[in-house]
């Protein structure tokens, strides 16, 4: 039988391993300059925080969830987002009562959607999010916006478009709705039935049909800005005065409305222009959540986060071109000649690798020809050679690939003076 990989995953191999290490690093680094602490939960939940959290008329949770029953009949799902989670475990752990609100936190970790696959769109795909809970906080939304674009600037990124869209608060997005239903109803035997249902679950969805893009209806839809109420609007003025102040651009665009359901203010997405982007040019979405830490069981918290997949940021980085430093390549390749060198051999790589020396050797039974032929491809530093002769001499040969240089060395001093020349070489 020929086993394949699940179609919309995939096998992270050496090389590309460690352009993930890379943005992993950054990420992280990051994280901890805007004082943001790390929060790990668990892959699956309940289904039915998915459902609750996300939105029971969302695609993600009518289509795309993995939702199976474990062994004693309950539903649970794989996450498809971290946002309800994080939420979960806030609530759940009380975190609303620490002193330090908002509670920052951000996350590392694979998600699943049963999407069709295509490139950048994964069936498991890993996001890097924050989630800042407690604070409605206007400064709060233009810090998490900063930090999404400063990682992409970091990891050396270009091109970037911030889009930006209010969806207001409660009273805001109640009078918009009664809006949209107005303006699609009288037509919405013309649209898809995805928008059809749409029309009385969440109208606002319609906005973002793919398939309906093009109807006339959709040019002149009511604009949610035109519905903001004052409180919204002036807190909306307040985040793009913010992101002025950091000299962050945006654009406004009214028809930003996002795929899952606990959204409100703020609303944003950053692209990618340029070549070698089909489809998807979006690399990351977040938004404003303020009611969804009472809809999971807990106090009156407001919340904002984003998320980004590292997939996406890998593809651009790609079509950018942009070198990614790689921890490849040995410090020293010890190249050994059968019998008693080879067993001292094993003891000494020991010593090197305690050493924080990187190295290896052969275990192919390689002639040293060979083996100097794996140091080459394996870009080594140095080569040590433990032949015989030197074995039987109570030293080791050592030498400077790039230079050429070589000495030698007593055999137990070879962690010390190789270290040394590192330091000099490095
Ligand atoms: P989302 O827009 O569903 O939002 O996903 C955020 C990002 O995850 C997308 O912009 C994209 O980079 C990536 N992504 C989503 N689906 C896929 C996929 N199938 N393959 C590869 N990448 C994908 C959320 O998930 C919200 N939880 C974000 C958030 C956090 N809002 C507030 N806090």
């Amino acid at each position: 039988m020929n086993i394949r990989i699940p179609r919309g995953t995939q096998d992270i191999l050496p090389g590309r391993s460690e352009e993930w290490k890379y943005v992993e690093r950054i990420w992280h680094d990051i994280c901890r300059r805007y004082n943001y602490a790390e929060i790990r939960t668990p892959i699956f939940e309940q289904t039915e925080l998915f459902q609750r959290g996300v939105g029971d008329t969302t695609d993600i949770v009518q289509k795309e969830m993995y939702t199976f029953e474990d062994r004693s009949g309950r539903s649970l799902t794989l996450r498809p987002e971290g946002t309800a989670s994080v939420v979960r475990s806030y609530v759940e752990n009380k975190r609303f009562g620490l002193p330090d609100q908002p509670d920052k936190l951000y996350y590392t970790g694979p998600m699943f959607r049963y999407e069709r696959p295509q490139s950048g769109r994964m069936r498991q795909f890993v996001q890097f999010g924050v989630e800042a809970i407690g604070s409605d906080d206007p400064a709060v939304d233009a810090e998490v916006i900063s930090l999404a674009m400063e990682f992409y600037r970091e990891a050396g990124l270009k091109g970037l478009k911030l889009v930006l869209n209010s969806l207001g608060d409660h009273e805001s997005r109640n009078a918009h709705r009664e809006a949209l239903i107005s303006h699609f109803s009288p037509r919405i035997g013309e649209f898809c039935s995805d928008c059809q249902s749409r029309l009385e679950t969440n109208p606002l969805r319609i906005l973002d049909c793919k398939e309906d893009k093009d109807h006339p209806l959709m040019k002149n839809a009511p604009s949610i800005l035109d519905y903001l109420n004052d409180y919204s609007t002036r807190y909306f003025e307040t985040v793009k005065e913010l992101l002025d102040k950091m000299d962050i651009p945006y654009v406004v665009d009214p028809n930003l409305v996002r795929g899952l359901d606990y959204y409100n203010h703020t609303a944003f997405e950053i692209m990618i222009e340029g070549e070698g982007f089909g489809a998807i040019s979006t690399l990351m979405g977040g938004g404003r959540y303020n009611g969804l830490v009472e809809e999971l069981g807990g106090p009156e918290s407001p919340g904002i986060g984003f998320a980004l997949s590292v997939e996406r940021l890998l593809m651009a980085l790609d079509a950018q071109n942009v070198e990614v430093p790689m921890q490849q390549g040995l410090d020293c390749y010890l190249v050994t000649q059968g019998g008693e060198p080879d067993k001292e051999a094993a003891a000494l790589l020991m010593e090197l690798r305690r050493a924080g020396i990187t190295a290896d050797k052969d275990y192919m039974n390689k002639k040293m020809k060979g083996q100097f032929k794996a140091a080459d491809r394996k870009q080594a530093l140095f080569t040590a050679v433990l032949g015989e002769e030197e074995w039987n001499a109570g030293i080791i040969n050592l030498k400077n690939m790039q230079s050429g240089g070589q000495e030698e060395v007593a055999i137990k001093e070879l962690p010390a003076r190789l270290s040394e020349q590192l330091k000099e070489e490095k």
